[in-house]
């Protein structure tokens, strides 16, 4: 499902933030744009966001500029200020109006990228970079695969759980644009008979999906509208989700119980359900983990996503 970024390419609008248009400027997204000696390319040397905007709102706004910022301040890329981001994408939203309609659904991709090597594209550390909004309609085939159930290998990352604190030049919790592990783990899960994946540390931790976060729900028989949500704690080194954070907002002014788990893969097996969540997809329930079946539940997915209708500030833990 998130592997085709572009989900609409021939109606997509982009926006383009440099020091001389700080609002955005828009600019045909099918013309070459980029310098091929850009670090975003020749590296992988940038950051990302994806978003999700419904009826010309963007879901949980703040929380992916905040975290565009942290990711480009763990890779030390100067990013415009936040106004520049908003009024970008405001741009993209009334070019599709412009244009005769603006779809219900859109994918707005930011991306701020280290730029030319040697040649900043301003003395502003701010705009010293390449950046730009791509704003696409969500594809019909994207909406109908929401909700179905998903079958799901375990995966090792290829490290242990103290990684992160270890060798923070590893950058595990930063979105960068240095996705092609993520995407060779997902072609791996296809080939053999999966979905989709979720990473283990070497030493049996859960982390997350290649581009969702997971989380469980275990139910309270004295409670039944009580049920816990369990997602794995961020010091493994796993990208705090946005999706997770608004449904745990939302799940908590419910009265719902939260938790942050060192889980295992024995804590997917004995869930009650288990999903992976992000941005675009909203919540996919998980019906295997490897050849162990879990109980699907439509009620408790459609739960999650009126959670995420609400669009909440998003919660976690540390940030
Ligand atoms: C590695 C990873 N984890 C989790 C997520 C989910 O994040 P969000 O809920 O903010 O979309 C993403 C989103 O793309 C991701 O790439």
């Amino acid at each position: 499902m998130a592997e085709h970024f572009l989900e609409d390419s021939v109606s997509a609008v982009a926006v383009r933030i440099d020091a001389e248009h700080p609002s955005g400027l828009v600019f045909d997204p099918h013309q070459p744009q980029l310098r091929v000696t850009d670090l975003g390319v020749v590296r992988g040397d940038g950051v990302f966001e994806t978003m999700l905007a419904r009826d010309g709102q963007v879901r949980k706004f703040e929380a992916h500029l905040q975290r565009l910022a942290r990711s480009a301040r763990l890779t030390e890329i100067g990013i415009p200020p936040a106004e520049s981001w908003r009024s970008a994408v405001q741009r993209g939203l009334d070019e599709f109006r412009n244009r005769g309609g603006l779809p219900d659904e859109v994918t707005i991709r930011l991306t701020a990228t280290r730029g030319v090597d040697g040649e900043p594209a301003s003395d502003d550390p701010a705009f010293a970079g390449t950046y730009w909004a791509l704003l696409s309609p969500v594809s019909e085939e994207i909406k109908a695969k929401r909700g179905a159930p998903i079958a799901v290998t375990l995966l090792d990352r290829g490290h242990d759980a103290t990684a992160a604190e270890r060798a923070p030049w590893l950058l595990l919790s930063a979105k960068t644009l240095s996705y092609a592990v993520n995407m060779a783990a997902l072609r791996w899960a296809k080939s053999h008979g999966f979905d989709d994946v979720i990473f283990t540390t070497s030493d049996g931790h859960i982390l997350e999906a290649p581009t969702s976060t997971v989380l469980l729900l275990r139910k309270n028989p004295d409670e039944p509208q009580r049920p816990t949500l369990l997602t794995p704690i961020l010091e493994t080194g796993i990208l705090p989700g946005t999706t997770q954070g608004a449904i745990f907002t939302a799940a908590e002014r419910a009265g719902w119980n939260l938790g942050y788990g060192p889980l295992t893969p024995e804590d997917l097996y004995t869930a009650d359900h288990l999903w992976l969540v992000s941005s675009v997809r909203l919540a996919s329930p998980v019906a295997r983990v490897e050849d162990r079946e879990l109980a699907v539940d439509p009620t408790w997915t459609q739960k999650l996503n009126e959670f995420l209708n609400q669009d909440l500030p998003v919660q976690h833990p540390t940030t």
